[in-house]
C-alpha cells in the first residue's frame, strides 16, 4: 500500500486501528475515575457511623458543643468554594489519602479507648473499617494514575483512663470526621463531574 512511507507510519496507522477498536467494542473501557462512586459509597457508611461514636441523642449534645479542641493532631480541613474550581486530581486525591488515613488511625485509637473504659465501641470499629476500605480505594486510584502514595505518620494520642474522656474525644472525632466526610463528597463529585470518561 502506498500510503505508508515508513514502517513510522505503519505504526501510527495500527495505533489509530488499535484505538478504533478499543472505542468502538462495547465493553466500557475501565475508566480509573469509575473508582469515585464506590468512595462516596464508603463516605456515606463513614458518615452513619461517625454520628454513632458517641451514642448521645441530638439534645445531649449541646452540652459538648463549646468542649475546647483537644485532639490536635486531627487534621484541619481548609476549605472555600473557589478551592472546588481549581482542583488537581493528583493533588486532591493525595491530600484525602493522607486526611483519611489520619482519622483512620484516630476511629482506631478511639475504639480501644472505647474498650478500656468498657463503652459501646462498635460505630468506631465500623467507621474505621470503612476508612480503611476508603483508604485502600484512594491507594489503588493513585498507583493507577502513577501518583507517589504520601507516607503517613502515626499521631500521638493520649491515653485515656474515663468513659467522660472518652465521650469527650468521641464528641470531638464524630463531629470533624462528619465535615470531612461531607467536603470529601463534595470534592469527588467535582471531579467525577470533570472526568473524561464519566459521559459515555
Ligand atoms: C499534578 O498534576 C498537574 C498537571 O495535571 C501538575 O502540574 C502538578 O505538578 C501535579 N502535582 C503533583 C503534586 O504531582
Ligand atoms: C486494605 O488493604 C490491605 C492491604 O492490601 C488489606 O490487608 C486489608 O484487608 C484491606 N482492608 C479492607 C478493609 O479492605
Ligand atoms: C488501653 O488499656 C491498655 C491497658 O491498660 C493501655 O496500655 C493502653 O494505653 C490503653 N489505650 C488507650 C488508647 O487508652
Amino acid at each position: 500500500m502506498k500510503i505508508f512511507h515508513d514502517s513510522t507510519s505503519f505504526l501510527l496507522y495500527l495505533v489509530i486501528l488499535a484505538e478504533l477498536f478499543v472505542h468502538s467494542s462495547s465493553r466500557p473501557t475501565p475508566c480509573p475515575y469509575s473508582v469515585f462512586e464506590p468512595m462516596i459509597h464508603q463516605l456515606d457508611k463513614i458518615i452513619t457511623s461517625s454520628k454513632k461514636l458517641h451514642g448521645l441523642p441530638e439534645a445531649e449534645l449541646v452540652t459538648f458543643m463549646d468542649i475546647e479542641h483537644k485532639l490536635d493532631s486531627l487534621p484541619v480541613i481548609k476549605h472555600t468554594a473557589a478551592h472546588l474550581n481549581s482542583l488537581k486530581v493528583n493533588e486532591s486525591l493525595s491530600q484525602l489519602y493522607v486526611y483519611v488515613e489520619s482519622f483512620r488511625l484516630h476511629t482506631k485509637w478511639l475504639k480501644t479507648t472505647q474498650e478500656n473504659v468498657s463503652v459501646p465501641f462498635q460505630a468506631a470499629e465500623g467507621a474505621s473499617t470503612h476508612l480503611e476500605q476508603l483508604s485502600n480505594l484512594t491507594k489503588k486510584f493513585l498507583e493507577k494514575i502513577g501518583e507517589q502514595v504520601p507516607q503517613t505518620a502515626s499521631p500521638s494520642l493520649p491515653v485515656v483512663s474515663t468513659a467522660f474522656e472518652s465521650l469527650r474525644f468521641s464528641v470531638e472525632i464524630s463531629d470533624r470526621l462528619q465535615v470531612f466526610c461531607h467536603w470529601s463528597k463534595r470534592i469527588l463529585r467535582q471531579l467525577q463531574r470533570r472526568s473524561p470518561c464519566s459521559k459515555h
